[in-house]
């Protein structure tokens, strides 16, 4: 496994797999590698002949305020992992070589960016278009994997790369969940015991959700309160938002009657936790 920190040399490397006729897959993490990490590895060699991962905490996307220095560290653990998963390179450079002294240029996605997460991060998604767009020019990737635990990310990144042209598949990997439906994150490690029992209540509603839209339930209010009531018996939680979006634009949905997404976002003790679910075709059946 080739291990690069400095941009040059990086993408010499996967220039000259992709010319050997390699199929290139980019995942891009910021490291703390979990089961949810690990599953995108492994969905991204079964698809390609060349295993790409980033590890990069990117300072843009952290609001001011946010855990950017807390954000947890453990390259030699991350490094470990990739081994294991027959990972062909990893990049993982300091804030220093990625940005120098910029960047003055920022990837804004409008609309799709301002709405849910957006509305608590400012300028979060831009961190985040701006760091994926250098990331698919340095690993000049065929396909990038994105988890769908981070739905309106994967649809920013969908909408940057269709706007700007970038010659890349983006593939969804579904969320990789905890036997009790708690969606994995870097971040669960900083719940108490208890808060993390209350933590299986968000997946818990979501699910619920569902089961209530294929009884019949097409109100997203209705749908929504019932979310927020599970939520807020379940423990002391102050809750972002509760919404049901249309899956491409991300713009709210009043009737629950075709393909819809339904996000959370909440604070339970110190942690954010996000997490959503697909209401899809099936579930509108009888
Ligand atoms: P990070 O939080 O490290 O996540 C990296 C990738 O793993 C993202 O595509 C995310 O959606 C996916 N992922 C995380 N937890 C998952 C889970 N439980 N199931 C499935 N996929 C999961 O997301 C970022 O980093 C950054 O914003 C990044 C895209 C790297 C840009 O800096």
């Amino acid at each position: 496994m080739e291990i690069y920190t400095e941009i040059g040399p990086c993408r010499d490397a996967a220039v000259r797999a992709r010319s050997s006729g390699r199929k290139v897959a980019l995942v891009p993490t910021m490291g703390a590698l979990h089961e949810g990490h690990l599953a995108l590895l492994r969905a991204a060699r079964q698809m390609a002949d060349y295993v790409a991962v980033s590890i990069f905490v990117n300072p843009k996307q952290f609001a001011p305020g946010e855990d950017f220095n807390a954000y947890p560290r453990t390259l030699d653990d991350d490094l470990a992992k990739c081994r294991a998963a027959g990972v062909d390179v990893v990049f993982a450079p300091g804030v220093e070589a990625m940005y120098g002294q910029g960047p003055l240029t920022t990837v804004h996605v409008g609309r799709i960016s301002e709405g849910l997460c957006g509305r608590f991060r400012p300028g979060h998604f831009d961190g985040v278009a701006t760091v994926v767009a250098k990331l698919f020019n340095i690993l000049a990737a065929d396909v990038a994997i994105f988890g769908e635990k981070d739905y309106q990310q994967l649809v920013v990144i969908r909408w940057m790369v269709r706007d700007l042209n970038i010659p890349i598949e983006i593939v969804a990997h579904a969320t990789v969940r905890e036997p009790d439906g708690l969606a994995i994150s870097s971040r669960n490690r900083y719940l108490s015991p208890s808060e993390r029992r209350q933590a299986a209540s968000l997946s818990a509603a979501l699910f619920a959700a569902v089961d209530g839209v294929r009884g019949g339930q097409k109100d997203a209010h209705v749908l929504t309160d019932k979310i927020r009531e599970e939520l807020t018996v379940a423990g002391p939680v102050q809750i972002e938002y509760v919404e049901v979006v249309d899956l491409e634009t991300l713009a709210p949905v009043a009737i629950v009657d075709r393909p819809a997404r339904i996000c959370l976002a909440v604070r339970i003790g110190a942690c954010r936790l996000i997490d959503n679910v697909a209401v899809d075709a099936p579930d509108f059946r009888g």
